[in-house]
């Protein structure tokens, strides 16, 4: 049960990430004006943005309905760090609740101030953090192998790739460097004139570091995990790069979501943690 309830609220704390990043990029942010009911009613809504928001809040309510009974199981069932990861996943799920009822009220998609901005990147990150702490939770108490796996530079690097990735999307930076790439505004290194084009550069950047430090996790240490981490950096890229090309072509955009949350979820899974202390658990039936 426990087992079933945690790859329950993973696989929806992931729909649910990816579900919102479309309704972000097909502007349905504000399709539901109330919260948290579209019109304050349960009738099913009619047009197609608001199907799609109200679609992203069913989902969000059954990923913290599952979050909430995995913890309870974890609680009954398990001893040590489960119950501390599978805690910060719940206490974050309230939070991101909360973010998301401010979001509506505000009306944040507008991204018309910073305040906005931060919000809508905050909302995100609690989200990240409430599937990487469910899946420690599942590695912790499934995972048999802690030592093989990606190195932690190469996921830290991915990680800081990821949060400028969002700050890029939800900061509205998204077409600061025109459809270009390589080049930035017509130039390999563009005139930093605003914020947006230092921001998307930036990222840019670390996209690159990123996949060097992928190429040396592969190389150092060739193993089945840092072949397809390899793999996926490349899709990745492939995503990113069409995405932008195409002018935010919206089955481009929702694939490098879909990647970029998929490619955090395998990493935080694999990602290798030295066994200094013990951290295998059983359960205790
Ligand atoms: C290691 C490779 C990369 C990773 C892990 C990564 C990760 C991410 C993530 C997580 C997001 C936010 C997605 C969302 O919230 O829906 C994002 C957005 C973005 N990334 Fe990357 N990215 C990578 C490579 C690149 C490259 C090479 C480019 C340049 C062509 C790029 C351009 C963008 C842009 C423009 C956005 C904003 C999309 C929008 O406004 O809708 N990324 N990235």
């Amino acid at each position: 049960m426990l087992r079933a309830f945690l790859i329950l609220a993973i696989v929806f704390t992931y729909v649910a990430m990816v579900w919102g990043g479309l309704v972000r990029s097909s502007d349905s942010g504000l399709a539901c004006p109330s919260w948290p009911l579209c019109y304050g009613s349960f009738e099913p809504p009619k047009d197609t943005a608001a199907k799609l928001e109200m679609g992203h809040r069913t989902v969000s309510s059954l990923a913290g309905i599952f979050t909430l009974l995995s913890f309870v199981y974890v609680w009954k069932k398990t001893r040590g760090l489960p119950k501390l990861t599978s805690t910060i996943a719940l206490a974050f799920t309230f939070s991101a609740a909360l973010t998301g009822m401010k979001m509506i009220k505000a009306e944040t998609p507008h991204l018309k101030y910073l305040s906005h901005m931060l919000l809508e990147s905050v909302h995100i990150y609690e989200s990240m953090i409430i599937l990487g702490f469910l899946i420690l939770t599942y590695r912790l108490i499934y995972k048999r192998s802690m030592e093989e796996g990606v190195p932690l530079y190469a996921y830290i690097f991915a990680l800081i790739t990821m949060i400028t990735g969002v700050l890029v999307r939800y900061t509205g930076s998204g077409e600061a460097c025109g459809h270009e790439w390589p080049t930035c505004n017509g130039s390999l290194i563009p005139d930093f004139t605003s914020w947006k084009v230092t921001l998307q550069f930036l990222h840019r950047n670390l996209a690159y570091t990123t996949w060097l430090a992928f190429l040396l996790a592969l190389v150092s240490s060739f193993n089945r995990t840092t072949l397809l981490s390899f793999v996926f950096v490349n899709l990745q890229f492939v995503f990113a790069i069409s995405m932008v090309l195409t002018g935010f072509f919206l089955p481009l955009s929702f694939m490098d979501t879909a990647m970029g949350f998929f490619f955090f979820a395998w990493l935080t899974y694999n990602v290798q943690i030295k066994p200094t202390i013990n951290l295998k658990v059983k359960e205790v039936w």
